[in-house]
Parts: C-alpha cells; sequence; structure tokens
C-alpha cells in the first residue's frame, strides 16, 4: 500500500528552512472565502476577488466551457441561455448576475459554466462509524480539468455572524457537491449515470420550466434549511431532481448514515449504515451498490478492502484521509479531497491534490 506522502512533505519544508521550494508533491489546503447570507445575493461573492483576479477567473472560465461544450453548441445555446435566463431562481440567479459583474463575463457563460460542472463528476464517498458512534464523512471529487485544483475553493456561508453551513466548490459555481451543516450532518454527491452535454437543454427545461432541482442546488438548499439528519434525507430522496445522483450523508447520531441512489423523480433505493449488524461504512463510487463495478474500475473494491482492514475501532478523519488518498481511490484525475464529521464541525477539510495522485493509475 502506498500512502500519500503528505506528512513527509510538511515535515522536508520545515526541514529545508522556509525559502526552499519544496520538491516533493503537496497537497494544499484550498483557500477559504466568506459568503454573507445577509447580503444582497449580487454582492455576496464579492471576497472571490480577494483570492483570485478576474482575468484569471475569465480564462478559467472559458477554459471550462471549451473543453466541456463543443463550439457550435456553444454558440448554439447562447440563445436558449438568455431566454431562461429569467426562469433562473433566486438566490442563484441574483448570484449568478453578481458573479458575471465581478468576473466581467457572459451571464450566459456563468450559467453555462454551472451547468457544466454539473454533468461529470467523478467521485467516491465514504461515511463510516467507528465502535463509540462518531460519524465520518470523506470524499474524492475526481473531475478531468487540472483548472480546477486551482478553482477548488472553501465557503463559509454566514448569516448574523456564525457561519450557517459551509462547503467546497469551484469558484464561479453556486451549488454545491460537498457541505457541512454543524452538529447536524454533512452531504456528497457522486454522479449516477451518464448525462451527455446534448441533455443539456432538457436539464435546462426541466430545471426551469418544471422546477426540479440542479442536483448541487438541492445540496445547498437542504444544508441551509433542513433541521437534522432525517429533514435532510427526506428532502434529498424526495425533492425532484434534474438528473441521477447519489447522495450520501451522515449525521451526528450512532446509526445515521445513508447513501440515497436518485432517480429524476425520486429514490431508486436508500442504503443505510447497519453498525450493529456489520454495516459500519458504506463505499459509494459511481455504479449503484447492488450491481457490480466495471471490472476496470477499482475504487469501491481497493475503498473497501482498506476500511476492512481499518477497522471500526481505527477509523476516524485521519485514518479515513488514508483511505481516500489510496490508489486508486485517489487518481490522476483527482481534484480534492473533503474529510468532515458533523459532530466535530471545525474538523472540515479540503485538501486539493495538487497533481492527482498516483500518476500512473
Ligand atoms: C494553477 O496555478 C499554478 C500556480 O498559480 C499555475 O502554475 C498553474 O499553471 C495553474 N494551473 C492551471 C491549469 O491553470
Ligand atoms: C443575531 O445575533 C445577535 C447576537 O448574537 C442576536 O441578539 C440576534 O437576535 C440575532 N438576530 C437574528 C435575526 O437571528
Ligand atoms: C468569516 O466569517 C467568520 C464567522 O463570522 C468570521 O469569524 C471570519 O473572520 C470571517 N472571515 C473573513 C475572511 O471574513
Ligand atoms: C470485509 O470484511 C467482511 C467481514 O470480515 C467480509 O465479509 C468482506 O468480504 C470483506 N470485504 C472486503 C472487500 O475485503
Amino acid at each position: 500500500m502506498t500512502y500519500h506522502s503528505n506528512e513527509q512533505c510538511t515535515m522536508f519544508s520545515t526541514l529545508l528552512l522556509l525559502n526552499v521550494i519544496v520538491s516533493c508533491q503537496a497537497d494544499l489546503a484550498a483557500p477559504v472565502i466568506n459568503v454573507s447570507l445577509d447580503e444582497p445575493p449580487e454582492v455576496r461573492w464579492a471576497q472571490l476577488l480577494e483570492v483570485y483576479d478576474t482575468d484569471y477567473l475569465k480564462k478559467a472560465a472559458a477554459e471550462v466551457i471549451d473543453t466541456t461544450v463543443p463550439k457550435w453548441v456553444h454558440h448554439a445555446v447562447i440563445p436558449v441561455v438568455e431566454a431562461l435566463e429569467k426562469y433562473v431562481p433566486p438566490p442563484y440567479a441574483g448570484e449568478i448576475r453578481g458573479l458575471a459583474s465581478h468576473v466581467g463575463g457572459s451571464i450566459t457563460d456563468i450559467i453555462l459554466l454551472n451547468f457544466a460542472y454539473e454533468i461529470s463528476a467523478f467521485c467516491t464517498s465514504i461515511i463510516a462509524q467507528d465502535t463509540s458512534g462518531h460519524l465520518y464523512h470523506g470524499r474524492n471529487l475526481d473531475y478531468p480539468h487540472d483548472i480546477l485544483r486551482n478553482l477548488t475553493i472553501d465557503i463559509l456561508f454566514v448569516r448574523n455572524g456564525t457561519v450557517a453551513y459551509r462547503g467546497t466548490s469551484f469558484a464561479g459555481y453556486v451549488g454545491l457537491w460537498t457541505g457541512q451543516s454543524p452538529n447536524k450532518f454533512t452531504i456528497s454527491g457522486n454522479q449516477r449515470g451518464k448525462d451527455h452535454w446534448w441533455d443539456w437543454w432538457k436539464n435546462w427545461v426541466s430545471a426551469f420550466l418544471l422546477k426540479s432541482s440542479p442536483v448541487s442546488w438541492l445540496v445547498r438548499e437542504t444544508l441551509e434549511d433542513a433541521v437534522d439528519f432525517q429533514d435532510a434525507v427526506m428532502r434529498l430522496s424526495k425533492i425532484p431532481l434534474i438528473t441521477s445522483v447519489y447522495y450520501i450523508v451522515a449525521g451526528v447520531k450512532p446509526g445515521e448514515g445513508v447513501v440515497i441512489s436518485r432517480d429524476r423523480k425520486g429514490p431508486a433505493d436508500i442504503w443505510p449504515l447497519e453498525p450493529w449488524n456489520g454495516g459500519w461504512f458504506r463505499v459509494e463510487t459511481n455504479f449503484d451498490h447492488w450491481v457490480m463495478p466495471p471490472v476496470k474500475d477499482l475504487r469501491r473494491d481497493a475503498a473497501n478492502e482498506a476500511l476492512n482492514a481499518t477497522g471500526p475501532d481505527n477509523i476516524n478523519i485521519y485514518t479515513l484521509y488514508k483511505v481516500l488518498s489510496l490508489s486508486p481511490v485517489c487518481n490522476r484525475i483527482t481534484v480534492y479531497t473533503t474529510t468532515m464529521s458533523a459532530g466535530s464541525p471545525e474538523k472540515y477539510n479540503t485538501e486539493v491534490r495538487q497533481e492527482g495522485c498516483h500518476s500512473n493509475v
């Protein structure tokens, strides 16, 4: 087993003193920004510009769109996006308008950007309960765009001076695939099934005319509104979505952990932790847990084996991070790893995998 040598990097850099460039591949904590929910949506994201410069964001957005959307489609959808813009619900409409003006880009491009990420996030999510009943939740987000490493941010959503919830996202993107409501629950989302760029317009119409939720918006709304784990699971199970997805949720009390396999209209399957029955952890990648993954995809087996070897006596936020660092659970396209535990909200941590992991995998 090769564990990612994160600690070694830190040790090296300390030994070699301050102004020596560390030559090993160092993973970095994601930058943190505040978004105040007390401010109007149009100006909430202004702190982004303290971390990124406008030109960089503009270039990055263009690169993501160019590599995700064929050029002719980009041109073809601009009028559609323009026509639908008025259907984007609050607060996202205002936030997207604000982002477009902060970044100096067009609103249609920021909307496209928000939907570009919506369709292809490969991931591994793990929930686990230790022998004292504490819950841990970790996720790798895999996505084949190097630039996303530079755009990964942790966001504190602040209301009246306290952190209402937090999450991990990409600069310019208003939804969340990963987040925590402190002392209540944590959520991650993994892609389920294959959607294609030619389904976009359907997703659009479905989102704004039929009022289905983009999956990352429902994560954010659940973090904002749900009062506890049960409430979160209900919302994530039944609110109509524009596409299928896996939602992985952990709470704060023993047994509060579940993998929800979602169809657009409702739950296809609910797979809870059953710690009293050997089910002290659950691993979800991008395949239904009741079917075998493709033979080439070894992420699920590797994670299951490593968790088995770790055991419920030894699982904690650090050993969970180690499992998420193993090859091929962490791989060439892994962008970031988040580890969290709603009962200890201060431990929330996102590590950007600067060059991916195990570059030969
Ligand atoms: C990410 O940022 C680093 C340092 O700022 C830069 O060297 C690198 O080229 C950037 N990567 C991409 C894909 O833009
Ligand atoms: C905001 O926080 C202050 C101080 O903690 C408290 O007195 C006030 O009631 C809070 N306001 C709202 C709207 O929650
Ligand atoms: C973010 O909000 C938290 C909670 O109100 C506060 O403690 C922190 O100083 C804020 N950070 C920035 C950079 O504004
Ligand atoms: C994990 O351990 C259980 C019980 O010991 C065993 O049934 C299962 O096959 C193991 N799974 C893996 C992937 O090693």
